[in-house]
């Protein structure tokens, strides 16, 4: 039985009756990495990897929850969605605590979730459940959230309930994704522009480094702050400047010298890789995806060397696909400090440099790699099959 039936099951045994049943993704992110945060561009898309969501609404106002790979479950009321450090049901708990900040009027639910997105690989699993809830909430009570508001508020919920200071990115493509298409949004003004991404002729295949980022939080908040940094300085000749987004490679030079030299590099790699999604997304158009290929190992090379944010392993895996003809591009996703690097690769070459990476990655760290070749898909949705 399918994953999405056996949560759909679980929860006609455990409250007996039919669900709604939900579709939140996971995501990939082709370009644009550590961008959102400075205003500037990202190009993710929603692949197959997916939480799915059986609820349904309550009389009272008592949530019930049930984490059906965990096989653990957690009560709470509405009004009092209370904060456990380390526990699950945060992500969740924290869409309901948005809720009631906005002055949303719901009543309690019933909700049994589970999927397939490996959790601290970099697939956005946390905006899956952020997201996926607060979607699935504003059907069932129909609160009349725009799209727009649903990724806002449950990115808040990660801000503020959860504790990590993470930007728009993972939220926003967690509901506006669409099955064959890549997105290119526009962090500073919130509009996006698909992009077709439907090349037969290639996939886009993770590898999993299994390191887990357990940095990443810290780290992260660290970037933001430097970024910041580097902002206020350059806002001292230049006052109109709001964000990275509006610093040019130029003006970052004019600076360079009252810019400490970590700060400086960070702001360089942030700077260089907005304008790197614009070209990216024109070779997309050319359907130059060996050009593409190239900005994203131009990436790999920033974040690693000017922004800091990959690991040994992750450098490692980026190497081993050089010189590979098959494969046209490589870089570490997401906040980095683990999880997965994200390849395009000919279809005929997957077998092939997958065998040979594996084999090279396991003899040097001891590790069976983790490979996932994606679909895109949709955002989050409800399924027909309910
Ligand atoms: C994490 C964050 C995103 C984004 C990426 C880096 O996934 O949640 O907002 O900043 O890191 O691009």
């Amino acid at each position: 039985m399918g994953l999405k039936k056996l949560i759909k099951e679980k929860f006609k045994v455990l409250h007996q009756e039919e669900p709604l049943l939900f579709r939140s993704p996971g995501r990939v992110n082709l370009i644009g990495e550590h961008t959102d945060y400075n205003n500037g561009f990202v190009l993710p898309a929603a692949i197959e990897k997916a939480i799915y969501f059986a609820i349904s609404k309550r009389d009272d106002s008592e949530v019930n929850l049930y984490a059906y790979n965990l096989n653990e479950s957690d009560q709470f009321n509405i009004s009092n969605p209370n904060f456990i450090k380390g526990k699950w049901s945060n992500y969740l708990k924290g869409v309901v605590d948005q809720l009631n900040k906005m002055g949303c009027k719901f009543n309690g639910f019933n909700c049994v979730f589970g999927g397939d997105i490996p959790i601290g690989a970099g697939l956005s699993s946390s905006a899956a459940l952020e997201a996926g809830l607060a979607f699935a909430l504003n059907h069932i009570f129909n609160l009349g959230l725009e799209k727009l508001t649903i990724v806002k508020l449950a990115q808040k919920a990660e801000n503020e309930f959860v504790g990590m200071n993470c930007g728009i990115m993972d939220q926003y493509i967690n509901v506006f994704g669409k099955s064959g298409n890549v997105v290119r949004i526009d962090c500073q003004s919130l509009d996006y522009e698909y992009f077709p991404f439907d090349f037969k002729d290639l996939s886009i295949v993770l590898f999993n480094s299994l390191v887990t980022h357990s940095l990443a939080s810290s780290e992260y908040n660290k970037r933001r702050e430097e970024c910041n940094l580097g902002v206020a300085i350059i806002q001292k000749k230049y006052p109109e400047v709001k964000s990275l987004r509006d610093v040019s490679e130029e003006m970052l030079r004019e600076v360079k010298d009252e810019i400490n030299d970590v700060v400086y590099k960070r702001c360089k790699y942030a700077v260089e890789e907005t304008d790197r999604v614009i070209k990216a997304c024109d070779s997309l158009i050319e359907k130059d995806l060996k050009k593409f290929g190239k900005y994203m190992f131009q990436t790999h090379e920033g974040l690693s060397k000017d922004y800091e944010v990959s690991c040994e392993e992750m450098d490692y895996l980026v190497e081993l696909t050089k010189g590979n003809e098959d494969i046209l591009g490589a870089r570490m996703m997401g906040g980095g400090f683990g999880g997965c690097t994200i390849n395009l690769i000919k279809n005929s070459g997957i077998e092939k440099s997958v065998e040979y990476i594996s084999q090279k990655y396991k003899s040097r760290y001891g590790k069976e790699l983790e490979v996932y070749i994606t679909t895109i898909s949709n955002g989050t949705e409800l399924l027909s099959d309910n």
